[in-house]
């Protein structure tokens, strides 16, 4: 750091040069974020300096937040004072930490925990593995890329403290079979945690109805991110238990605070993301996000039909606005297709296809700009 400070015309310059080097949205394909809404954006910066960490000195903050989990809670059918089952996260990695967190905290009693999942869970289990010790036992899959059900049940033990199942997966956008799960976890008296980082803000807005949520007896614990498809500002995460005493499974004494105690894994927590979150559910409501996912799940079909015309298939058919497109060579196109036109698109692991995550702001003209360009390289 200078001794001296620059002046705002410079700093402002600079920042205006660094943003200029960031990609824009629109040649994103591989994002599950997307250009927040205006009046998110708008929410966030009234409330920047709110801390959520430190609650009592931002009541106002602090209702907006008890309002946001009454919505999360009207979205995933949970209906025991949602307001008192969670909190604001900084994202799915947070939720799913702090979700193992309480499974283990609530089983004291087991020395070697172990949680098994799909194989499709998405990386931020293996950093709670590598956190907290506990085992992460990986189901495989089945055809059609859900978790195979007897692969969970053989790799249950005397050792295993829950289940988690993925409703949106981060690769396919497949969701696994929630209440097959949901049967083993209320057989077993284990713990189910439902990832739905993704698939919480579209789920709720398809035509087709999921069994996904905490309609499912046994499912104990949700994932849901507004800073996806919620269309919230980055860092809105959110957290939900079926009962609060989950969540005091996670509790921590906070001695020198306007509370007592804390659940949130960091301690400084955004206001600005709540403020931000509140306003754009309120704005847009469950009209508003239908719209929304309308628009995205018919792009994704435009680029099934066009890749269709091209004789490329999908490798599941897309059950929300992601895709894997059966390229061949498709390391090569994905490289290309960033060389030569600019598109940011990611591959899958297995298969290896190419991954298109059909964000909001991928309009129709995008998609054909797109299809013209992968016609080039096939
Ligand atoms: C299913 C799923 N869970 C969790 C996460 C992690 O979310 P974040 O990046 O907000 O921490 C993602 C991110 O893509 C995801 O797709």
């Amino acid at each position: 750091m200078e001794e001296t400070g620059i002046s705002r015309e410079e700093i402002l310059s600079i920042l205006k040069n660094a943003k200029s080097a960031d990609t824009r949205y629109e040649r994103v394909l591989s994002s599950m974020c997307t250009y927040p809404h205006e009046i998110a954006v708008l929410a966030h910066t009234q409330f920047i300096e709110a801390n959520m960490g430190d609650p009592g000195l931002f009541p106002g903050t602090y209702h907006l937040e008890k309002q946001v989990l009454k919505m999360f809670g009207s979205l995933l059918h949970h209906k025991n004072n949602p307001e008192n089952c969670g909190y604001l996260t900084t994202g799915g990695t947070e939720s799913n930490i702090q979700a193992i967190r309480s499974m283990v905290n609530g089983r004291r009693d087991i020395k070697n925990p172990n949680v098994v999942m799909p194989e499709s869970a998405h990386f931020s289990f293996d950093k709670v593995a590598d956190l907290s010790g506990v085992e992460i036992r990986k189901a495989s899959l089945d055809k059609t890329l859900k978790v195979d059900i007897d692969s969970v049940r053989s790799l249950i033990n005397e050792n295993t403290i829950g289940l988690v199942g993925i409703a949106g997966t981060t690769e396919f956008g497949q969701v696994d079979p929630i209440e097959e799960l949901s049967e083993i976890a209320l057989e077993k008296g284990l713990f189910l945690h439902v990832d739905a980082a993704f698939g919480g803000f579209v789920l709720p807005f398809m035509g087709v109805r999921y069994r996904y949520d905490f309609a499912v007896e046994g499912v104990t614990s949700m994932t849901i991110d507004p800073h996806k498809m919620g269309l919230s500002t980055i860092p809105s995460g959110g957290l939900m238990f079926r009962r609060s005493e989950y969540l005091d499974d996670l509790e921590i004494h906070t001695p020198y605070l306007s509370i007592s105690k804390q659940y949130s894994l960091t301690g400084t927590r955004s206001g600005a993301a709540v403020a931000s979150t509140y306003a754009v559910m309120r704005h847009l409501g469950k009209e508003g996000y239908r719209r929304v996912v309308g628009q995205c799940m018919e792009q994704t079909q435009n680029i099934v039909t066009g890749a269709g015309e091209m004789g490329i298939g999908t490798v599941i058919d897309p059950v929300m606005n992601v895709l894997a497109l059966r390229v061949p060579n498709a390391d090569d196109v994905r490289k290309r297709l960033l060389d030569e036109f600019g598109w940011h698109v990611s591959i899958t692991r297995n298969p290896r296809a190419l991954r298109l995550v059909v964000m909001p702001h991928i309009a129709g003209d995008i998609v054909e700009l797109f299809l013209n360009d992968l016609e080039k390289l096939i």
